[in-house]
């Protein structure tokens, strides 16, 4: 069985902790990010968007994920990141899947508020969790594409209004971390965090982690950040290896000695990543 993320999520924000969502792209991805989290003894979010549920077909992904529930001795659940449709949701819910962001950033404030309560109401009548955005993140994750003037940071007296009008389970702030890498260094507005910590009190949820600073990581989770979303930084180091591994064999042919080198790598950044979330031995 699939679990939701609220228990997940609450006891790291009374723990002080992050829980880490990992974004998975097929069987290995998914694999090699479990296997580091066991090890970190981490609870763990395996995150997948619309474009990665259509890559590898939702059934099979739930249904791997489910098995490794299982199997692996961690809490370990799957999340759906960025969904903008409410059927795309319900096609997974119904496939067992109980963590959902609905992503209606793009929207207006009444808009983006109709659009989550008709997922809540949805995913909250089979015991699953509601994630949302509010503001938006910029950058570019697959086909979503934010550009710098799209940007907007999150309003912490509208979050409050939001979250009571919605009834979410966790709330994704725009606070200058942006999809993919940065040109230069990314300013958080801490204060910001700060702000919006102070007026509600459902688990905040960090997107666009990559690239940011480990001192600006670790201070988002001080400051109450309870879900790291991380997806290029595991993009890269992956396909790195794999090009590496054929510049040294370039005759190979078995994918199962060229993904090895590119799990490792994952693994190698998967567990740095879960001691700036600080969620290592929490599983
Ligand atoms: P990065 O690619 O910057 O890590 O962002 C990940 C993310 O927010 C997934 O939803
Ligand atoms: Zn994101
Ligand atoms: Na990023």
């Amino acid at each position: 069985m699939l679990i939701s993320t609220k228990e997940m999520l609450l006891t790291a924000q009374k723990k002080g902790y992050a829980v880490p969502a990992f974004n998975i792209h097929n069987l290995e991805t998914a694999l090699a990010v479990a296997q580091a989290a066991e090890e970190m003894k981490s609870p763990l979010i395996l995150a997948a968007t619309p474009g990665t549920l259509r890559f590898n077909g939702s059934p099979y992904i739930s249904a791997i994920i489910k098995e490794m529930s299982q199997h692996f001795m961690i809490p370990l659940t799957f999340h759906l990141d960025h969904h903008e449709s409410f059927e795309d949701i319900k096609d997974s819910v119904d496939l067992g899947c109980r963590s959902v962001m609905i992503d209606a950033s793009h929207l207006s404030f009444e808009e983006n508020i109709a659009k989550v309560q008709q997922v809540v109401q949805y995913v909250h009548a089979l015991g699953g969790t509601v994630e949302a955005e509010l503001g938006r993140i910029g950058g570019v994750e697959e086909d979503l594409v934010v550009s710098e003037n799209q940007e907007c940071y999150t309003d912490p007296e509208k979050a409050k209004e939001f979250v009571e009008r919605t009834g979410i389970d966790s709330l994704a702030i725009a606070i200058g971390t942006a999809h993919g890498l940065y040109k230069a260094e990314p300013k958080l507005d801490f204060a910001r965090l700060v702000a919006i910590r102070k007026m509600i009190d459902v688990p905040l949820v960090l997107h666009g982690a990559s690239g940011v600073p480990d001192q600006s990581l670790l201070k988002t989770v001080e400051l109450g950040i309870c879900k790291i979303n991380i997806a290029t930084e595991l993009k890269i180091p992956f396909s790195q290896a794999i090009r590496e591994f054929f510049i040294t064999n370039p005759e190979e042919n078995d994918p199962r000695k060229y993904f090895l080198p590119a799990k490792e790598a994952i693994k190698k950044v998967v567990k740095e990543k879960i001691l700036l979330c600080g969620s290592q031995q929490k599983a």
